[in-house]
């Protein structure tokens, strides 16, 4: 996982303090591991020392950093982001606008590929595979866009990596 969301990452800690106190758990301390690109180890390691530092399931804490993350990223890649979209029409173009773009412009980023279709104007289906699996980050991102949006979305996901699917299944659909 790349630099750039661990440096969100340690803005969702909220104090310096409590930041070291999650690198220092996860034995990451000394390594350096937010100056460089982490590896998926140890994006894993820092991820559920942090939930369980915070006494959260894994999975909500991964949605309240999704929720926490998305502002910072739809600020950052705003000239990616078209102004006429609502929250549908920037889910479906992720993938070919920004993520394709995140791995343009920035070195060692590597978000995951989204396959993404739009069964009806009022639908968006993501398809999501990562050795990562965050696909509760990705509600969270999903949730947070519909609230920067101010707009209303149902998401459910009928297969999931989770529960051994070979993907995750994100459907969106406006409410
Ligand atoms: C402005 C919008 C967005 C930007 C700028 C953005 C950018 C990024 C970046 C920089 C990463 C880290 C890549 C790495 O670790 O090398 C990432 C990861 C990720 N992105 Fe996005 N993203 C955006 C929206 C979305 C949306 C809407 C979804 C899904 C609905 C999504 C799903 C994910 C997931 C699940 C990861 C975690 C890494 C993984 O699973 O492998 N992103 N994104």
């Amino acid at each position: 996982m790349h630099k750039l969301i661990f440096v969100n990452l340690q803005q969702f800690a909220g104090s310096e303090e409590k930041w070291q106190e999650w690198l220092l758990k996860a034995n990451l301390s000394d390594t350096g591991v937010y100056l460089d690109i982490p590896t998926d180890l140890q994006a894993k390691q820092l991820l559920s020392t942090a939930a369980k530092l915070s006494h959260l399931p894994l999975n909500q804490f991964l949605r309240n950093f999704g929720i926490f993350v998305a502002p910072h990223l739809i600020a950052q890649f705003r000239h990616y982001i078209d102004n006429t979209w609502d929250v549908l029409d920037f889910l479906e173009h992720t993938e070919d606008y920004i993520h394709k773009e995140v791995r343009n412009q920035i070195r060692g980023a590597n978000p995951p590929t989204l396959q993404v279709s739009r069964p009806s104007k009022d639908n968006v289906v993501i398809h999501y595979c990562s050795s990562l699996r965050m696909c509760h980050f990705a509600e969270g991102l999903v949730e947070s866009a519909a609230a920067h949006y101010k707009q209303k979305v149902l998401i459910i996901q009928p297969k999931c990596m989770l529960n051994g699917d070979a993907e995750c299944e994100i459907s969106v659909t406006r409410a």
